[in-house]
């Protein structure tokens, strides 16, 4: 993962567990430890005033597009969206669905869970809070929408009988790498899927051609705090020997 132009700058960056690299246009950067950015890329809905410069931007592209695909078919789309008139119709196109979102789990339901949904007419309290983030899109330093052109996904669970899950599995890799090659240039953000809900909307704004779908909307932005320890459940409790009710795997 460490490219570096020479052998002085190889043994610095095994001395410091960092590196520079340098990427034509894009320029020289410090770069973190895998394993440190994988363990420490937070959801941050909240940012600096500090632009994200269009080099650091590219270089989350350029980073992020090695992602796999079913078949290599990198069916990726990314649209900026700087437009602030635009930015607010989908923050608020989201925003009903964050509403729909908090009022399922105010009722006790799993939001939006397809094995066991929540009624339609779920109440909808009073009071609930604004997403940081959509209230505030105007000033989110970049606004990335994710599409993703369905033409060319091998959905291997197409015909079976129940919720598809295999389709995304050519997309959010992608996604997720985004987020990583951000936090490992000290960028943040965060993957709302809010506004694939509002899909036949969003569409038309966007000019979403026909057989193409919404995947994530992602803010990026130099973090107001960045959270470094995660919580996530350890190895053993969600990996298992032979069997899923087998032993779990520990050392
Ligand atoms: C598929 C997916 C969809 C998500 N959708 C949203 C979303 O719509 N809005 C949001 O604020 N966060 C969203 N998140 C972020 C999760 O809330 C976050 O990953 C989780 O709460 C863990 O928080 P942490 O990464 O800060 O530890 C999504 C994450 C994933 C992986």
């Amino acid at each position: 993962m460490v490219v570096s132009d020479g052998p002085s700058e190889s043994r610095r960056a095994l001395a410091t567990g960092t590196s520079e690299r340098s990427v034509g246009v894009a320029g020289t950067f410090a770069l973190m430890e895998l394993s440190e950015v994988m363990r420490t890329t937070a959801s941050v809905r909240a940012f600096t005033d500090e632009p994200v410069t269009p080099e650091a931007l590219y270089r989350v592209l350029d980073d992020a597009r090695f992602a796999g695909s079913g078949g290599n078919k990198q069916g990726w789309h990314v649209t900026i969206v700087r437009d602030p008139a635009l930015r607010r119709q989908l923050a608020d196109l989201s925003a009903s669905v964050w509403e729909r979102y908090l009022a399922e789990a105010a009722a006790g339901y799993r939001s939006f869970n397809p094995i066991d949904p929540a009624p339609a007419d779920v109440p909808v309290p009073d009071g609930l809070s604004e997403h940081p983030m959509l209230a505030g899109v105007e000033d989110v330093p970049e606004l990335l929408v994710v599409t993703v052109d369905l033409r060319v996904l091998a959905v291997l669970d197409r015909d079976l009988d129940r919720f598809s899950i295999i389709g995304g599995a050519s997309i959010y890799p992608f996604v997720q790498n985004i987020l990583l090659a951000a936090r490992n240039q000290g960028l943040s953000g965060v993957l709302t899927t809010f506004l694939t809900a509002k899909e036949p909307e969003a569409a038309p704004l966007l000019g979403l051609p026909d057989g193409h779908a919404i995947v994530a909307m992602i803010g990026l932005g130099h973090p107001e705090h960045q959270p470094t320890k995660l919580k996530r459940n350890p190895v053993e409790s969600f990996t298992t020997i032979d069997r899923i009710d087998g032993e779990p795997f520990t050392i």
